[in-house]
């Protein structure tokens, strides 16, 4: 499929479409029109043909989208249809929580070794992923083929990791640390801040009671 430059916007709404479409997968649904999918996506119709013809559109006019097929094919525009290993690092209580989300796994992250300084936690398994010190981190990046790293770390010690992860030919790095990671071109780093969605939500709150 030719791919155009495609906004930031229209990707950000990808994972919700993957999402929606993957919850009518489940329940049997073989075709939905762009209006069906508006209603339970609570978007307009529109915004929906507009975001897909992006992609050269899926859609038949009369017969609306192939769940299954838009589902996958959605899949692969996300990279949903290869598996990426993983380490996380920081095996605190953000850490812990993420490696014990089994759901990653279903979208193909697989979680291949979790690192950490505190000695106390050295040996300890999150679901049979042994917790190893830092010392080990770059030779089992270098050896076991790993794209993303998982930073769950203070700010100042994320950005003293990245580094070395950087020399280790790491290509992802989804960070939660609030900083903002300085790394060469061709490394991608999604920053994920939980505060920040709760001010979305404080915002929308506040105009709420200004309102009433
Ligand atoms: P925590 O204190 O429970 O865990 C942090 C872990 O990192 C500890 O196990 C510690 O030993 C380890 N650590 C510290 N420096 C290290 C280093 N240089 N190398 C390896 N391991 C190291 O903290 P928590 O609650 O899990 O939060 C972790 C970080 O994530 C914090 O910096 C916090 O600010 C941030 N955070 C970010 C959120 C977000 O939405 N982005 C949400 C919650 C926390």
């Amino acid at each position: 499929m030719e791919e155009k430059e495609i906004s930031r916007a229209v990707i950000s709404r990808l994972p919700i479409y993957y999402r929606y479409l993957g919850q009518l997968v489940d329940e049997g649904v073989e075709r939905v029109s762009s209006k069906e999918l508006s209603n339970i996506m609570r978007s307009s119709a529109s915004q929906i043909r507009q975001d897909l013809n992006c992609f050269g559109g899926f859609g038949q006019q009369g017969y609306g989208y192939n769940v299954k097929f838009l589902y996958e094919e959605i899949g692969k525009i996300l990279g949903l249809d290869k598996k990426h290993n993983l380490v996380l690092i920081g095996a605190g209580n953000l850490g812990q929580a993420l490696a014990n989300y089994v759901n990653f796994e279903r979208r193909g992250f697989i979680i291949k070794g979790i690192f950490d300084k505190n000695t106390v936690l050295h040996g300890k398994t999150i679901r049979d992923i042994t917790i190893s010190p830092m010392e080990d981190l770059n030779s089992f990046v270098l050896n076991n083929n790993i794209d993303i790293a998982v930073l769950t770390i203070p700010k100042e010690s994320a950005v003293v990791v990245t580094q070395d992860l950087v020399k280790c030919g790491i290509k992802a790095i989804w960070n939660f640390a609030h900083v903002d990671l300085d790394v060469p071109e061709g490394i991608v780093v999604e920053n994920v801040h939980l505060s920040e969605s709760l001010m979305k939500l404080s915002y929308d709150l506040n105009r709420k009671e200004l309102e009433n």
